[in-house]
């Protein structure tokens, strides 16, 4: 689906993370959200928080789970994926601590295995991820899930790409600062989830996104993968849906 704007589009994945938050109220149910960071989700987590003070949107009833995290990486440094998701959106509703899951940039190697494997199954014992949202970055990884990276990969310690790298070396002051790893979810644990939205915003993005919807399915880009699920709907502005 293709909107005018990152602002409309964004507006509409937040009012149907709101509206799913409140199916699940009604039936007294959980919501359980996978989440992103990078700077594309950032205006649907600003809606977020305007419903939450606004019109009174409860994250009470809501858990989540976020895509990945740098390895090594401190929570309380300014580039975790910790402090983003607290200053975007966990600061300012009203979900309750014990609800959030980031994968542990603080992790002792040797503990890493088996930190993703009970990530998998905290999630698979809530029954699930209901919606999973979803950046895209420039070599066509979702969550940190490189090229290369299998459809059936679950939760583990991967190796960033050059460009991924290269991306981020902004937030770190240069690439050479730039963690080497990441604890990602898998494209497996991602395919899972109910339903999915992948989200793409300008220019910078329009030719992995043709490649993403348009191209051959291979690890090369493992977007492409999910061209081979039935509940991805991929949300663009014109500027990221140009080339297609
Ligand atoms: C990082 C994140 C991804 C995100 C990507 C794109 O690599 N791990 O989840 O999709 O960046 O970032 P941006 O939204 O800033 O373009």
């Amino acid at each position: 689906t293709v909107y005018e704007n990152p602002q409309i589009a964004s507006k509409k994945v937040a009012d149907r993370i709101a509206a799913l938050i409140k199916k699940k109220q009604e039936s007294g149910e959980k919501a359980v959200l996978g989440l992103a960071t990078g700077a594309t989700p950032v205006q649907v987590y600003e809606e977020l928080v305007r419903m939450h003070k606004e019109e009174g949107l409860s994250f009470q009833n809501v858990i989540t789970f976020n895509l990945d995290e740098y390895y090594p990486m401190s929570p309380n440094s300014k580039q975790s994926y910790v402090t983003f998701m607290n200053e975007n959106l966990f600061d300012h509703i009203d979900i309750k601590k014990e609800n959030i899951h980031i994968p542990d940039g603080t992790l002792k190697k040797e503990d890493i295995a088996e930190f993703c494997i009970a990530y998998e199954n905290k999630i698979e014992a809530l029954g699930g991820l209901d919606l999973q949202v979803l950046g895209i970055g420039r070599t066509g990884h979702i969550g940190f899930n490189e090229p290369g990276s299998a459809p059936n990969s679950g939760t583990r310690l991967v190796t960033l790409d050059d460009l991924t790298r290269r991306d981020a070396s902004r937030d770190f002051g240069g690439k050479e600062n730039v963690p080497t790893k990441a604890i990602t979810m898998g494209i497996g644990t991602i395919f899972k989830a109910r339903e999915i939205i992948l989200m793409a915003w300008n220019k910078k993005k329009a030719s992995i996104i043709k490649k993403a919807v348009e191209g051959e399915i291979a690890g090369e880009v493992p977007a492409t993968y999910l061209q081979l699920s039935d509940n991805t709907e991929f949300i663009l502005d014109e500027d990221a849906a140009s080339d297609l």
